[in-house]
């Protein structure tokens, strides 16, 4: 088992990853400091994992809320469920709540976390490979809007995040590899060492060699930890985070988030990032194709889905959460490994790179 610490001064916690960290009662129960404990959980992973949690609460008041599956219930609505449940049981500001879940569980219910009796404490429980190397991490929380994805939301840090390799046995291939696609971010963005590894490597990985799934995660938490330690609430440095993001979004956006999954979407906009810096002369070509090949062995999408414009791509990214006084900002990179943010590249290399991933 390995326990990272995110250091934030008094909101810093840790990060227990390996395998059966979330069979350690002892070590779960240090952590839920409360008498009143309300876990939030879907239908398919309340079927999975929710036992296993129940049994390290014997001497809690504790209670289930179980949701239905999928990005849609990532909602207003929902959160609405969750504080009518805590206001009709009475919970108090001392009260913990429990995300047991995906990025969808762990988002939610860090936003319902954070707004109770403005913030109350939760544990991250992440249970997809996603979860477990960037949304459950961070403290960024929140809902959808039906105007646009993540829209309302909060940063709110867990007080402890239990990413356990076990439970990835049960998770899909797609949503693994979907998950990679945020492994292999870290690698592109501040760790070479990492990236080479993984191209080394990635087929164990997709075979869920144990020890090979505990490194990945405790190397992207490592990175992941040190830039929010660095610029928590992203006025800097957290921000080459979204490598990629500004192209995905704009491919689920024209999607309407059914196509691909989010981390699919995230592989390709990487690879679309690096193919831009190409053409502004930042990175030699192989580089590029270095991005192609691990993605394609790692079955991602190297190409935007079919039903998708080149009038829809450049609409969407306009309305990016990255666009400042209507200049739109991007991720490029000066090497694998060493990225940064700007917004000096020209509209015309823009279109070439999605015109390029378009045909
Ligand atoms: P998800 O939560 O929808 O989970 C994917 C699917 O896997 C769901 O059907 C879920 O029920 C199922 N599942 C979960 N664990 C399982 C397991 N162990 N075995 C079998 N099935 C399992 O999706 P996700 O990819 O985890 O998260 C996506 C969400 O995360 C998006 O809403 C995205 O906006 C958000 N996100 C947030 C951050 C952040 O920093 N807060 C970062 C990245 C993504
Ligand atoms: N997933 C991007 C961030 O946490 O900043």
């Amino acid at each position: 088992m390995k326990a990272i610490e995110v250091d934030l001064a008094e909101r810093s916690y840790p990060i227990y990853i390996g395998k059966s960290v979330l069979s350690d009662k002892a070590l779960f129960e240090q952590h839920v400091t409360s008498n009143q404990v309300l876990i939030v959980t879907n239908e398919t992973v309340a079927a999975l994992y929710l036992s296993q949690i129940e049994s390290h609460l014997s001497n809690v008041n504790y209670e289930a809320l179980i949701l239905p599956d999928g990005e849609t219930y990532k909602s207003l609505d929902s959160f609405n469920q969750i504080i009518s449940r805590l206001m009709e049981k009475k919970y108090s500001r001392t009260c913990i709540l429990i995300a047991l879940g995906g990025g969808v569980i762990g988002d939610l219910t860090g936003f319902a976390a954070a707004c109770y009796q403005r913030g109350v404490k939760f544990i991250q429980v992440p249970t997809t490979l996603l979860a477990q190397v960037d949304s459950s991490v961070g403290g960024k929380t929140a809902v959808n809007h039906p105007l646009g994805k993540n829209m309302i939301g909060a940063f709110h840090q867990p007080v402890a995040v239990f990413a356990d390799t076990e439970v990835l046995s049960t998770l899909p291939d797609r949503e693994l590899s979907a998950g990679l696609a945020e492994v292999i971010k870290y690698g592109i963005i501040r760790d070479i060492e990492f990236y080479d590894w993984l191209e080394e490597n990635i087929e164990l990985v997709r075979k869920r060699d144990d020890d090979a799934l505990e490194y990945i995660i405790n190397r992207s938490c490592v990175n992941k930890a040190e830039v929010v330690a660095e610029d928590e609430r992203e006025s800097g440095i957290r921000a080459i985070l979204n490598l990629g993001h500004t192209f995905g979004h704009a491919i689920e956006t024209a999607l309407s988030y059914k196509e691909w999954l989010h981390g699919e979407a995230v592989g390709c906009g990487m690879l679309m990032a690096a193919d831009l810096s190409m053409r502004l002369g930042l990175i030699e070509e192989a580089k590029v194709d270095r991005i192609r090949s691990l993605l394609e062995r790692t079955n991602l999408p190297t190409q935007i889905h079919k039903d998708v414009s080149l009038e829809q791509m450049l609409e969407n990214m306009k309305v990016d959460k990255k666009s400042r006084d209507g200049v739109l900002y991007l991720i490029l990179l000066n090497d694998i490994g060493n990225v940064f943010v700007t917004s000096d590249y020209t509209e015309q290399a823009l279109k070439e790179t999605i015109n390029h991933f378009l045909s």
